[in-house]
C-alpha cells in the first residue's frame, strides 16, 4: 500500500510502498477514509519528541473495516469506524478507574515503543521494519490497529469528515466536558484557535459557558472561532495573551484552555486564572520543556493547572456521542476543514500546517 513515511526529522516526509500484514487475533483491517493532519503529527516530523524510525504518520482518522482478526468481538466487515489513538486495555487501573485516555498498558506498549500491543510492528517497507505513531498510523491506505482503538460509528455520518472526531474534537470537547468539567456560566478562555482549540470552543458552548475568549496571532482563526461560538476575541502578538486578557476581563477566566503548548502560552494560561479558575494544558510543548508559575499566587487564590490527554475520553463511550452530536448539528466539522488533498500532499499539508495559515487537512488516499 502507499503510506506516509518520516525517516528523518530534517527531511520532509514522503510516499512509499509499504507492506502491511494482515492483522492478529485481537486486531482490525481498516480502508482509511481520511486522516485528518493535527499539529501532533508536526511534532513528530520536526523531531519535537523521540520516537523510533520509520515511521507511518497521523493518528486522526476514518474508514470501513475490511477484516478482523479471530478473537474481535462487536465488529465487522464493512463497518464504518472513527479511530482511536489510546487503544484501551480495559483492565489496567487507569482504565478500571476511567481514566483510558491513560491507559497504562497502552502507554507502556503502543505509545511508547511504535509497534502494536505484542511489541511487533505489522508494516514494513522492503524488508525493513517500519514503525505505527500511536497504533494508527492513518496516513495510508490501508492500517492494521488494535480491536479496542477501533470504534464502531453510525453509518450515516459522513465517514470522510468524522476523522476529525478522531483526535481534534474528542480531544477538544472532552477537554471542556470531561477533563475540566466547565460549569455553565463559566467564562473560557482558549488560546489557540487551530482544530483542537476550535473544538474546545464548541465544547463551551455545549457546557453552557457565558463568555468565550478566542485567542489566536492569526486574524482568520478568530474570524473562524466567531462563527462557531466564541462571544470575544483577542488578536495576540507571541508573549502578550494574558495582558490582553486581562485588559478585557480584569478579574481573569474561570477556565483557561491551552491548545498551543508553547511555555509561553502555558504560562499565560495559569497567569490569566480568576480566584478558583483552572488551567488546562492541552497543546504540547517538546520533550524536556519547563514552565514558570508562582506557586504563592496559586495556593492562595486556589487556582489549578490540570493536564489534558486525548480529552480524558473513555473513546467507546465518547466517540460514538460526539458522532451524534455531529449529526444532530450540535458540534461542527465543516469550519474545521481548509482542504482535502492526497497522501502525497502530506508534506505541503505539514509545511502548511507549521505557518498557521490553515486549519485542518484531510488527506484522502
Ligand atoms: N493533549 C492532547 O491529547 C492533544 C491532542 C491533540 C493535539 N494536541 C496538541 O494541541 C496543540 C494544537 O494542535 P492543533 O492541531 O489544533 O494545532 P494547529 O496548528 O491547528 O493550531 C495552533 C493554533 O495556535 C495559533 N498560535 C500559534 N502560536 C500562538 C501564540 N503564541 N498565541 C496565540 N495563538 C498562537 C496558530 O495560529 C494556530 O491557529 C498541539 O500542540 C498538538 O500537539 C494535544
Ligand atoms: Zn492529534
Ligand atoms: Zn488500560
Amino acid at each position: 500500500m502507499k503510506a506516509v513515511v518520516l525517516r528523518d526529522p530534517s527531511a520532509r516526509v514522503r510516499v512509499e510502498e509499504v507492506e502491511l500484514a494482515p492483522p492478529g487475533r485481537d486486531e482490525v483491517l481498516v480502508e482509511m477514509a481520511a486522516a485528518g493532519v493535527c499539529h501532533t503529527d508536526l511534532h513528530l516530523v520536526r523531531g519535537d519528541w523521540p520516537h523510533p524510525l520509520p515511521v507511518i504518520l497521523g493518528h486522526e482518522g476514518s474508514g470501513r473495516i475490511l477484516e478482523v482478526g479471530a478473537a474481535v468481538e462487536g465488529l465487522a466487515v464493512g463497518d464504518h469506524v472513527v479511530l482511536s489513538w489510546v487503544a484501551p486495555c480495559g483492565v489496567c487501573r487507569y482504565c478500571l478507574a476511567g481514566r483510558e485516555a491513560r491507559c497504562s498498558t497502552w502507554g507502556s506498549t503502543i505509545a511508547a515503543s511504535g509497534t502494536l500491543a505484542d511489541g511487533t510492528s505489522r508494516m514494513s517497507i522492503g524488508g525493513e521494519q517500519a514503525f505505527h505513531y500511536l497504533g494508527v498510523s492513518s496516513f495510508a491506505e490501508r492500517a492494521v490497529l488494535p480491536a479496542s482503538g477501533v470504534i464502531k460509528v453510525r453509518s450515516d455520518a459522513p465517514l470522510e469528515d468524522i476523522a476529525l472526531v478522531g483526535c481534534a474534537v474528542a480531544t477538544g470537547v472532552g477537554a471542556v466536558l470531561n477533563t475540566a468539567a466547565v460549569e455553565p456560566g463559566s467564562t473560557v478562555a482558549v488560546i489557540g484557535c487551530g482544530g483542537v482549540g476550535l473544538s474546545i470552543i464548541q465544547g463551551a458552548v455545549l457546557a453552557g459557558a457565558s463568555r468565550i475568549i478566542a485567542v489566536d496571532v492569526v486574524g482568520t482563526k478568530l474570524d473562524v472561532a466567531r462563527t462557531l461560538g466564541a462571544t470575544d476575541a483577542v488578536l495576540a502578538g507571541r508573549g502578550d495573551a494574558a495582558k490582553l486578557l486581562l485588559d478585557l476581563l480584569a478579574d481573569g477566566v474561570d477556565y483557561a484552555f491551552d491548545a498551543i503548548g508553547h511555555v509561553s502560552t502555558t504560562e499565560a494560561a495559569i497567569d490569566m486564572l480568576g480566584i478558583g479558575g483552572a488551567a488546562v494544558v492541552v497543546g504540547l510543548p517538546a520533550t524536556g520543556s519547563s514552565a514558570k508559575f508562582d506557586p504563592l499566587a496559586l495556593a492562595e487564590a486556589e487556582r489549578r493547572i490540570l493536564g489534558c490527554n486525548y480529552g480524558s475520553i473513555r473513546p467507546h463511550r465518547d466517540i460514538p456521542h460526539l458522532v451524534d452530536l455531529v449529526m444532530e448539528g450540535r458540534l461542527r466539522l465543516d469550519s474545521l476543514v481548509s482542504s482535502r488533498r492526497s497522501l502525497e500532499d502530506a508534506a505541503d499539508a505539514l509545511d502548511v500546517l507549521a505557518t498557521g495559515s490553515s486549519l485542518r487537512t484531510l488527506l484522502i488516499p
